[in-house]
């Protein structure tokens, strides 16, 4: 299986950002973690600030890849274009986030690309990336 998980804004600077809502590990050293662990899977990570380069690594891998592991930060919650990548290409997407948007602002209640995702991972730190990951390993 091929996998590649995407991040949104400001996630390159986990580990450092708000360590109390996101934890103190940085994606690397996560991502090293699961990448060793799940040795089956072949696994990529892009992370992009701009919202453009985030909408042209869906269309780029979004007919080829087997899944999408999608945390689109704060993009998710103000991106119709984003929505509307997710909804244009065929490889099913997981939405993930690491904190429990639902118990956070008003403002992070609304996403734009859970109607399209296959289904959402919310609130389980950076194990919500993991719990994806499962999603894409019969049982
Ligand atoms: C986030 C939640 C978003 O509301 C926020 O803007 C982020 C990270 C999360 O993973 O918890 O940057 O997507």
């Amino acid at each position: 299986k091929k996998l590649i998980i995407i991040n949104g804004p400001n996630l390159n600077l986990l580990g450092k950002r708000e360590p109390q809502i996101y934890g103190s590990l940085t994606f690397n050293e996560f991502f090293e973690t699961i990448t060793s662990k799940y040795p089956s899977i072949s696994m990529e990570h892009f992370q992009s600030n701009i919202e453009g380069e985030i909408i042209d690594k869906l269309h780029e891998v979004g007919f080829t890849y087997d899944g999408i592991i999608l945390n689109a930060a704060a993009y998710t919650h103000t991106s119709v274009g984003i929505g509307d990548a997710v909804a244009a290409i065929e490889t099913p997407v997981i939405e993930v986030h690491i904190s429990n948007t639902y118990k956070r602002e008003d403002f992070r209640h609304q996403s734009f690309v859970a109607a399209h995702a296959k289904g959402v991972i919310v609130g389980f730190g950076l194990q919500s990336y993991e719990l994806a990951i499962q999603s894409f390993i019969p049982f």
